[in-house]
């Protein structure tokens, strides 16, 4: 392959990992491995300088402002922090603070909130504006998502113009939540709780940042018509208004008291509710800020502290199977208990059979283990030198430990899975969500109600709680006759709800709420769902190859065949919304819909288009027949043009449809 071809192709793949990181929320690589993709890019860039192009990654800051949010240009830029790794780093910082602002300068030193810088701006003490750091100068204005973090005053007691800058974040218990939802829905995990809530925060639905349980922690004014003297007085203001400020900001006066701080921050780490990446330490006093001023790219006044992932040894007792809700095998080590950064831990992660294969990880084996982003403990590494020939080499069951039907571990993955749908592993989880808000939302089937139902033996698949009786239920433990009715109305009212409602809540591995809504509006019923090939899926927008496949298997089962059944005869609607054709004028188009237009809602127009024939896709590329494109037109606008592809506005798309 020539450079050309191969600089090409770094560059598409950088691009997909950035799209996968920046508007997916899910990164399928490491921020490391992802940093060594680019730095190749630049080398190779470097030594074939005539290659270089305006758009290369390596130019382009990815992921900047998403199209649909408006840019906020930031007065006062949002800079970063220069990190340091050890603990003289800490005294060097202090003696050149020393040397420049005299023996009697001060710190503060503060917990490093892993998660999402934004600004929030305040006229008269209202709240205005709020907006994402982007590359510091120039950041999304995402005011209507952050209106939704209830630690965000709206409304100060004091009425002043003041920008201060915070970290949103998400707690663990929320990204606990937040990934076994999406493991129902067949959606990747979020790597971890930074990328949980960047995610969250730069969605164009309001409603999903409001479900997701955001936070914030406000660590600086940026700027303000109230002086302060010092950082932390001005904190202690912040306070006062009813922020919710970091919430360790301790005083240090040399390299010593710094040391110290950023230890009991450390010792913290464990029993926080949210993750840290580190400490900062700052000079207290703001004169004297001014005075250091900042480089480019970071203030001289600040250092960041990253702490060592903590890790130590202990033994492999045994290695068990714990089945997921989803079905899948997890190979667990049990452990002599071992303290780590603030816990007791037994027990670890060691993912899947190829990450034991890798490491060649036996029972009885010493091992390392530490917490990955500090939540789940993992056993990184093996020590073998003190392995004495007892150790046993670990092999996956072909069975179910739970449900005993065959385990299958498909290609290209590296997880293996129960194939029985009825597996009590899963079933639990599968009614939970089955009934859960965004599914058929029957209230009052929550997981209690479910664990008891399952444990009397009165349920033993989704489709039962259809055949379910006022009388069954109100013998239950807590139940009554009010509550059991109120339950069986729930149910009731469950049966019209709309498809999409349905195909989501039978948890068809990959198909999340939105897929469930994309395919309900393409299909009459549900039998035709059930019968179409994994093309038919993947030739709607934004259905990959790997759901349709995945439907195609599902409905395929004969256990799902059964359940379907016995949920039409219950009276569950299975009928879809595929819109009636009016004609084929714009059969074989393809339409992008981008700005907002004047009179139609996208989801209007999307409708004319396909009632005619068309398809409408979220992305332009030379097969795009027409943009249509209303005010505000970001990206997809200037795409349009470079690709020559026709750009025509609502009143041009009324002449095409009268
Ligand atoms: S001070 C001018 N303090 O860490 C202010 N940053 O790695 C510069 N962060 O972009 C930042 N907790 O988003 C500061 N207590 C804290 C912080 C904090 C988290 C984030 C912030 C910054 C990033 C730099």
């Amino acid at each position: 392959m020539n450079a050309r071809q191969y600089i090409k192709e770094l560059r598409e793949k950088i691009r997909y990992y950035a799209d996968k990181y920046y508007n997916e929320d899910a990164p399928e690589i490491s921020d490391y491995e992802y940093d060594m993709l680019v730095q190749e890019l630049k080398n190779l860039e470097m030594m074939n300088p005539d290659l270089v192009t305006d758009d290369s990654p390596t130019r382009k800051v990815i992921g900047d402002v998403k199209e649909g949010f408006s840019e906020v240009r930031h007065d006062v830029p949002m800079l970063s922090l220069q990190d340091v790794f050890n603990k003289e780093a800490l005294y060097d910082f202090d003696n050149k603070m020393k040397e420049a602002l005299g023996e009697n300068v001060e710190y503060t030193v503060e917990t490093k909130i892993d998660g999402l810088s934004v600004s929030l701006e305040y006229i008269n003490g209202e709240l205005v504006r709020g907006s994402t750091r982007g590359n510091g100068v120039i950041g999304e204005d995402v005011t209507e998502n952050l209106k939704t973090v209830k630690s965000i005053p709206h409304k100060l007691k004091t009425p002043i113009d003041i920008e201060v800058r915070g970290e949103v974040f998400i707690s663990r218990d929320t990204l606990l939540r937040l990934n076994e939802e999406r493991e129902m829905s067949g959606q990747p995990h979020f790597a971890n709780a930074r990328n949980a809530a960047a995610g969250s925060l730069r969605q164009l639905d309001v409603n999903v940042a409001r479900e997701r349980d955001l936070d914030i922690y406000v660590f600086n004014v940026q700027k303000s018509n109230k002086k302060f003297l010092t950082h932390k007085e001005s904190i202690d203001f912040l306070k006062d208004e009813g922020f919710s400020v970091v919430p360790v900001c301790n005083i240090a006066k040399n390299g010593a008291e710094i040391e110290k701080e950023i230890d009991e921050i450390g010792e913290m780490r464990g029993k926080f509710s949210f993750d840290i990446d580190g400490a900062v330490v700052k000079v207290n006093n703001l004169e004297d800020r001014e005075k250091l001023g900042n480089t480019s790219k970071t203030p001289r006044w600040a250092i960041a502290y990253k702490y060592p992932p903590e890790k130590k040894p202990t033994k492999i007792k045994d290695i068990v199977i714990q089945v997921g809700r989803t079905g899948v095998l997890t190979p667990t080590a049990e452990l002599e208990t071992v303290h780590l950064a603030g816990t007791n831990v037994s027990r670890a992660t060691l993912h899947n059979e190829d990450y034991i294969k890798d490491k060649d990880i036996r029972i009885g084996d010493t091992v390392l283990v530490q917490k990955a982003g500090d939540i789940i403990p993992e056993v990184v590494e093996v020590v073998k030198e003190k392995r004495d020939g007892s150790e046993v080499v670990f092999k996956m069951p072909e069975k179910c430990p739970v449900c005993g039907s065959d385990v299958e571990r498909l290609e290209n993955e590296a997880a293996v899975r129960c194939t029985g749908i009825e597996c009590p592993a899963r079933l639990f989880r599968s009614i939970v969500h089955f009934a859960s808000r965004d599914a058929m939302d029957i209230e009052g089937l929550g997981p209690a109600n479910v664990e008891l139902l399952l444990d009397k033996g009165l349920i033993n698949n989704i489709a039962d709680i259809y055949y379910l009786k006022t009388e069954d239920i109100e013998k239950l433990d807590r139940m009554g006759k009010k509550s059991a009715e109120n339950l069986i109305n729930a149910i009731e009212k469950s049966k019209s709800n709309s498809l999409d409602k349905l195909i989501f809540g039978l948890g068809i591995r990959h198909i999340g709420k939105k897929a469930g809504k994309l395919i309900a509006a393409k299909f009459s019923d549900i039998d035709e769902i059930a019968t179409s090939s994994a093309e038919t899926f993947s030739d709607i927008d934004e259905i990959g190859p790997k759901m349709g496949e995945s439907i195609v298997k599902y409905f395929n089962n004969e256990q799902v065949k059964d359940t379907i059944e016995k949920l039409k005869v219950a009276g569950v609607n299975m009928k879809g919304s595929k819109k009636e054709l009016i004609d084929n004028r714009f059969n074989g188009m393809t339409f992008v819909l981008t700005g907002t237009l004047p009179t139609y809602t996208r989801q209007e127009a999307q409708d004319i288009i396909e009632s005619f024939g068309g398809k409408a896709s979220s992305s332009v590329s030379k097969k795009t027949t027409y943009v249509l494109a209303g005010e505000d037109a970001g990206s997809k606008l200037d795409k349009a043009m470079s690709l020559g592809v026709q750009v025509i506005n609502e009143d041009e798309f009324k002449n095409m449809i009268n």
